[in-house]
């Protein structure tokens, strides 16, 4: 057998699942555990006791322990810009420097929360919350998951840079009563400051006297906030350190606090420290992260899977696929190691899906028959949220019989009706949706992320590649760079009148 642990991994044969079960006797106890409040069953993934141990032979040669505890102790690990990852330290859980000044900050937006509530703003029913990527799929996802705890005020999200998007965005909210809350960790994003710019003529024209004087801004750069004229006591700052993907346990969520009360919000970071616990200091085999990152990886790397499947059986969790599209691709959508040399292997996958039973109703036909392997992941939550039982117990029913079709197939007669089985699947159970096992859940989608990273050598902290695009449309919107364009790119630009 080769002595590199990737050749192990890549040259293992994938035993059938069924034959796994057969032949392992304790083998649901070994590959689901409970943490938090939430159940993870990876059984019906390919992985097996050869296999884990290929994967801790790899996590030994990448000094896996070591990188983790950079992270944790925030040491500079995001190598490319020169910085650590700042967000375990929103939730209390990095090096107790930037804890304390988290919590300063954290208490400043307590401040204008407990503020705002008591009516320093005068009447406010209503939140536009302007930000794009991770400046607003954090907040939107916490909003929608955890509505039906009650909602203090409606919230309304406006991140593209279509006229369209902010005229339904404005159009469900009373611009009295309205405050605007921009986040951007940049200040300069394009679709943000032009929408914060339409915000301010949507107040002014709606007749409120001093605009400006409704905008609280977020960011990583009060300066930029300032001068795009928000005034200082109105800037919640977050640390240049945390990612914009990962900020959502910042000042980014002001709006969901607002919208949510301030105990969930707390809740939220209490729920994601308690997953960082179980990620930092649990062993090896016991690490739910590490086993969730050791099947992607087995798919991505033996078998060559070029995308995931994430399938939220439950309407509360509708966001959450757009939510880790950003946090897998942008983190480990990448093709250098962080050292700058190729990494010579398959990244990130395409993560894609959609929620239970609709998507079952258009998508998985490819899922259980077709060409492709997909790694599918499904998420349902024991306790139902809505006042209709019987439909939580169908929801659910149906979350569990994919998982079981895709792993067992059909045999029959007519190719047209027969089904391979053998197709993996692994399965995310909460007791309960409420704010701290959401927190719990997340932190999970980032520590598997970040391991991932870690094993196949890559910074997951940067995005370089979102720059060129954002160039090439801001030299076009300021008339250059025209000559350059490709023919098809120019002929684009021409049919549309511009
Ligand atoms: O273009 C990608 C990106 O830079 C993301 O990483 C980020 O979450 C988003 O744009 C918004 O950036 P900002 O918070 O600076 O407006």
């Amino acid at each position: 057998m080769p002595k590199d642990a990737w050749k192990r991994i890549e040259s293992h044969e994938l035993k059938p699942l069924t034959a796994l079960f057969a032949q392992e006797p304790d083998r649901l106890g070994r590959l689901s555990t409970t943490v938090a409040g939430i159940y993870f069953d990876w059984s019906k993934t390919h992985l097996d006791e050869s296999l884990l141990d290929a994967f801790a032979a790899l996590s030994d040669e990448k000094g896996f322990a070591a990188e983790r505890e950079k992270l944790f102790a925030g040491e500079i690990i995001n190598v490319t810009e020169g910085r650590a990852a700042g967000h375990l330290a929103e939730r209390g859980s990095g090096a107790p420097d930037a804890v304390e000044l988290a919590s300063t900050r954290r208490r400043r937006m307590r401040a204008l929360v407990d503020a705002i509530e008591a009516g320093a703003f005068g009447d406010v029913s209503g939140i536009l919350h302007i930000g794009i990527g991770g400046s607003v799929l954090g907040p939107h996802l916490l909003v929608d998951a955890l509505a039906d705890e009650g909602l203090r005020l409606d919230v309304s999200f406006l991140s593209n840079i279509d006229g369209q998007a902010f005229e339904d965005a404005v159009a469900v909210l009373d611009p009295g009563t309205t405050l605007v809350v921009a986040a951007s960790k940049t200040f300069t994003t394009a679709e943000t400051m032009a929408n914060l710019d339409a915000a301010i003529g949507w107040l002014r024209e709606s007749g409120v006297g001093d605009p400006y004087g409704r905008v609280v801004a977020v960011t990583a750069d009060p300066d930029a906030a300032v001068e795009a004229g928000i005034d200082e006591s109105r800037i919640l700052v977050f640390s240049e350190s945390v990612g914009g993907r990962y900020s959502l346990w910042s000042s980014v969520s002001v709006s969901a606090a607002l919208a949510l009360g301030w105990d969930a919000f707390e809740e939220l970071l209490e729920g994601a420290a308690e997953m960082d616990r179980h990620f930092r200091y649990s062993p090896g085999q016991e690490n739910v992260v590490l086993m969730a990152a050791f099947a992607d990886l087995t798919y991505t790397q033996n078998l060559h899977c070029q995308t995931r499947g994430v399938f939220p059986y439950e309407e509360r969790l509708r966001m959450l696929v757009s939510y880790l599209q950003q946090l897998e691709m942008e983190s480990n959508g990448k093709s250098v190691t962080a050292e700058g040399k190729p990494v010579g292997r398959p990244t990130a996958p395409v993560v894609w899906g959609g929620v239970g039973t609709d998507a079952q109703h258009a998508v998985f036909q490819l899922l259980h028959q077709g060409t492709v392997t997909v790694p599918v992941e499904f998420l349902a939550v024991a306790e139902g949220g809505s006042q209709l039982p019987a439909h939580h117990r169908q929801l659910l029913l149906n979350a569990f019989a994919q998982g079981a079709a895709l792993m067992r197939g059909r045999e029959s007669d007519d190719p047209h009706r027969r089904e391979s089985g053998n197709r993996p699947s692994a399965a995310i159970l909460l007791d309960r949706l409420d704010p701290r096992r959401l927190g719990s859940l997340i932190a999970f989608y980032e520590h598997r992320t970040f391991a991932k990273a870690v094993l196949l050598g890559i910074d997951p902290f940067d995005q370089f590649g979102v720059e060129l695009g954002k160039q090439i449309a801001r030299d076009l919107a300021e008339g250059e760079g025209e000559n350059d364009l490709d023919p098809s790119t120019r002929a684009l630009m021409e049919k549309s009148g511009l």
